[in-house]
């Protein structure tokens, strides 16, 4: 799908379709609805006055035009809900409603007019990113009633806007958009096609191509830094693990001593080992290595925008299966840190990837460390599939990523970790062990990441309620929604400006 910007002023627009916003209790008096009523014969007027359509959130009234005063040929009218809650989310998944929608009706060429209150700029990245984002389907795998339809040209009109910053956005958009899919796809994958050894060779194949340094600690290397944790979970497993880096280094780079680590869990399958987890939804542990993948689109859109800042993306690889070998609740590992660890349970190996990974980011160099992991079933009781969970050690940190995904319009949502928690994961017999019990799971899962994330700033996510969408929304498929890639990209590029 080609994507631009237009500044026209919309009867000169030519298209398939045309999309507009409409907004509860608007009728078609105000300016820009009273033109466009016009121009199509009152149909809009019409629409409402019947209450046929009433703007909720994702409803959509559908025309053929005929004649008239518009060059496109089929007008979509879609729900936005209160004029006074339009914001960044609410415009993306516009843009997402009407790419779905129109590729069902067969539109080729599509237009929108996103009425933001957002600069154009802005503007024209939200729209464009959940355009695309709209059209992700997951039906790789179905050779029959697949999702063949494509739409070729999408626009977004912002009328008299500056032809500069109109195209910055679109440019930013699609970048991010793509980026966020990207993301989706790997989560997507089954385990036997996204092992961590296929991991490592998309994370190169995005080295690349846009420009990163990448590395993958293979078992050997692992052995030698003492990566007793990681190795602890990959023991029963034929697959081999891998602990994948990414680094982005900024063409120019601006003046700052630290260096930030985004770190990603990549259970690339997670049957929960010796403490098998019951069949039900289990194919669904497909997407534990959604974090890994989050730090991939991250980077790989970073790569692209070029922000004054490096970056560090780390990302520990492996499955977690049963074997002869495996890993037995009661044993004790050793992480790179040194420190040891019970394993009560066996199901509670992300954080125990995750150590080694945090520590292998301060080795490298990392001050400050966004964490993103599939980590808990406990959030999705506590948080829903709504906001994703945030906790860490750095109040600063933790406010700046709730407030870029304000900007983008993703939810997060702080939840507590008074040391007190901590007390929950003593072991006897070791320093910590890998579960806290019944209470406050996605709390105590972070409180064992923080154990290892001494001296530096910490911030985690846990994004298992949120990685995953069902059902269909009319702006996102079934499936993977690539969460907090737009967030995290809008944190660095923050950091890069100094804000
Ligand atoms: N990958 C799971 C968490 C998960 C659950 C992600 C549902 C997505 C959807 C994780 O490894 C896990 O199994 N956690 C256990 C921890 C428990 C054993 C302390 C859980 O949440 O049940
Ligand atoms: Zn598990
Ligand atoms: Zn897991």
């Amino acid at each position: 799908m080609e994507v631009r910007g237009s500044s026209q002023p919309l009867a000169k627009v030519d298209a398939d379709a045309l999309a507009v916003p409409v907004f509860k209790g608007e009728k078609a008096d105000n300016e820009f609805l009273k033109t466009l009523d016009k121009a199509v014969g009152g149909l809009i007027g019409s629409v409402i006055k019947s209450e046929e359509f009433s703007a909720k959130e994702g409803e959509t009234a559908y025309f053929h035009l005929s004649g008239g005063g518009l060059k496109a040929r089929r007008l979509l009218l879609i729900g936005c809900g209160e004029r006074g809650d339009y914001k960044a989310r609410q415009v993306s998944q516009m843009a997402g409603t009407a790419t779905r929608f129109l590729r069902s009706k067969n539109a080729k060429t599509i237009a929108i007019v996103p009425r933001g209150d957002d600069d154009a700029e802005k503007t024209a990245q939200y729209v464009i990113a959940g355009a695309i984002m709209g059209l992700f389907e997951p039906d790789k795998y179905r050779t029959k009633e697949k999702e063949q339809r494509e739409i070729t040209s999408f626009e977004v009109v912002i009328d008299g806007a500056d032809k500069g910053a109109l195209q910055r956005g679109v440019e930013r958009g699609r970048i991010i958009g793509e980026s966020v899919n990207f993301t989706r796809d790997l989560a997507n994958e089954p385990g036997a096609y996204m092992t961590p050894i296929i991991m490592a060779q998309r994370a190169k194949a995005i080295a690349k191509e846009f420009g990163l340094t990448f590395d993958a600690l293979d078992q050997k290397q692992m052995e030698k830094l003492g990566m007793g944790s990681l190795l602890g979970v990959a023991r029963g497993s034929d697959e081999p693990p891998r602990m994948i880096v990414l680094k982005y280094t900024p063409p120019r780079k601006a003046k700052s001593d630290g260096l930030l680590a985004l770190v990603g869990k990549g259970i690339t399958f997670d049957s929960g080992g010796i403490s098998l987890k019951p069949g039900e939804n289990m194919e669904l542990m497909k997407y534990d290595m959604t974090g890994a993948a989050t730090v991939f689109g991250t980077m790989r859109a970073i790569a692209q925008l070029k922000p004054s800042i490096p970056v560090l993306g780390v990302a520990p690889c492996s499955e977690n299966l049963p074997s002869g070998k495996a890993t037995k609740p009661g044993d004790v590992l050793r992480a790179m840190t040194g420190k040891t660890i019970e394993v009560i349970n066996t199901d509670a190996e992300g954080r125990l990837v995750l150590a080694d990974a945090i520590a292998y980011a301060r080795k490298l160099g990392a001050t400050q460390v966004i964490d993103m992991a599939t980590l808990t079933g406990a959030v999705s009781i506590a948080l829903g599939d709504v906001n994703t969970a945030i906790l860490g050690t750095d109040q600063v940190l933790i406010d700046a990523v709730i407030d870029a995904g304000r900007e983008v319009g993703e939810k997060f949502w702080q939840l507590p970790l008074d040391k007190e928690y901590s007390n929950q994961i003593k072991s006897d017999i070791a320093d910590i062990k890998n579960v806290g019990g019944k209470k406050a799971g996605t709390i105590t899962a972070a409180a064992f990441l923080k154990e290892f994330a001494e001296g530096i700033s910490w911030a985690h996510l846990d994004i298992a309620g949120t990685a995953w969408g069902d059902p269909a929304t009319p702006f996102r498929s079934k499936g993977p929604t690539g969460i907090a890639v737009r967030t995290l990209v809008e944190f660095v590029e923050r950091a890069a400006r100094g804000n």
